[in-house]
């Protein structure tokens, strides 16, 4: 059966990813840093790790633990933001969101990356919002953050192409989540379902493309 990680499942799309990878007969290795979230992904049939992508230690237990390789490694977690103004900016908070978004992605890569077979595929959650060709302005440190994922997403696929591994780069859509909000049009398992056709048929590496497919300007 072929195995996939999603890192950042206690709910929302990484949890719809659990949910949908085990439907369909998968070994499915899920992160998540609440032990009533661990618990909850033992009980759906995942094989569960605590895990922060702002915890590089963290990222190695996880991959240590792990026996066997993986045909798929799914970098979900990810913080929203808003600062509709420069003026909104707070470092602190700044900083943070860039940590989880931009950085801690190429962390997972680096660390459970290691266990992605050739040919496997690394597919991480940006967002339209981090484009810089498409951008409405404001989301100051979401928007950076996204757009620094998707420069390092970009020089990712440059590093891996000798492994013959890919590296997507998904857009959900937006999505009915605590970070969507309510007002989403999309349900998780519609975009899920959407971004793991995507994934399943993707032949090229290195590009930026949402849940129905449809390519995104960078
Ligand atoms: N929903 C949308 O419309 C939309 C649109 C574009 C892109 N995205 C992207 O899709 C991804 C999933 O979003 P979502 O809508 O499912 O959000 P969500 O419901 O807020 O879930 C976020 C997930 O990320 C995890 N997480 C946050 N910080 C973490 C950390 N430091 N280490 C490990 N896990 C962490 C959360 O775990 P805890 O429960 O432990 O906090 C949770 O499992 C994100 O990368 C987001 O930016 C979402």
């Amino acid at each position: 059966m072929p195995s996939v990680a999603v890192v950042g499942a206690s709910r929302g799309l990484g949890r719809e990813f659990v949910r949908q990878y085990l439907a369909d007969g998968w070994t499915v290795h899920a992160s998540a840093r609440q032990d009533a979230d661990l618990e909850s992904l033992r009980a759906l049939g995942a094989m569960a790790y605590r895990a922060d992508v702002g915890d590089e230690a963290s990222l190695a237990a996880m991959t240590a633990a792990i026996g066997g390789s993986l045909d798929l490694l799914i970098a979900n977690a990810g913080v929203g933001a808003r600062e509709p103004t420069l003026d909104e900016i707070d470092a602190a908070a700044w900083t943070r969101v860039m940590t989880i978004n931009a950085l801690g992605p190429l962390l997972v890569a680096r660390t459970l990356g290691k266990k992605v077979r050739q040919g496997g595929t690394i597919a991480a959650l940006s967002s339209v919002l981090g484009s810089i060709a498409d951008n409405g302005g404001g989301i100051w440190s979401y928007r950076m953050s996204k757009a620094a994922l998707n420069m390092g997403l970009s020089c990712l696929a440059l590093e891996l192409t000798p492994r013959d591994i890919k590296v997507l780069a998904l857009h959900p859509g937006w999505v009915r989540t605590d970070m969507g909000g309510a007002q989403a049009p999309l349900q998780p398992p519609e975009s899920v379902a959407g971004m793991r056709r995507v994934i399943a048929e993707a032949t090229a590496s290195g590009v930026f493309v949402d849940y129905s497919g449809k390519p995104l300007p960078w």
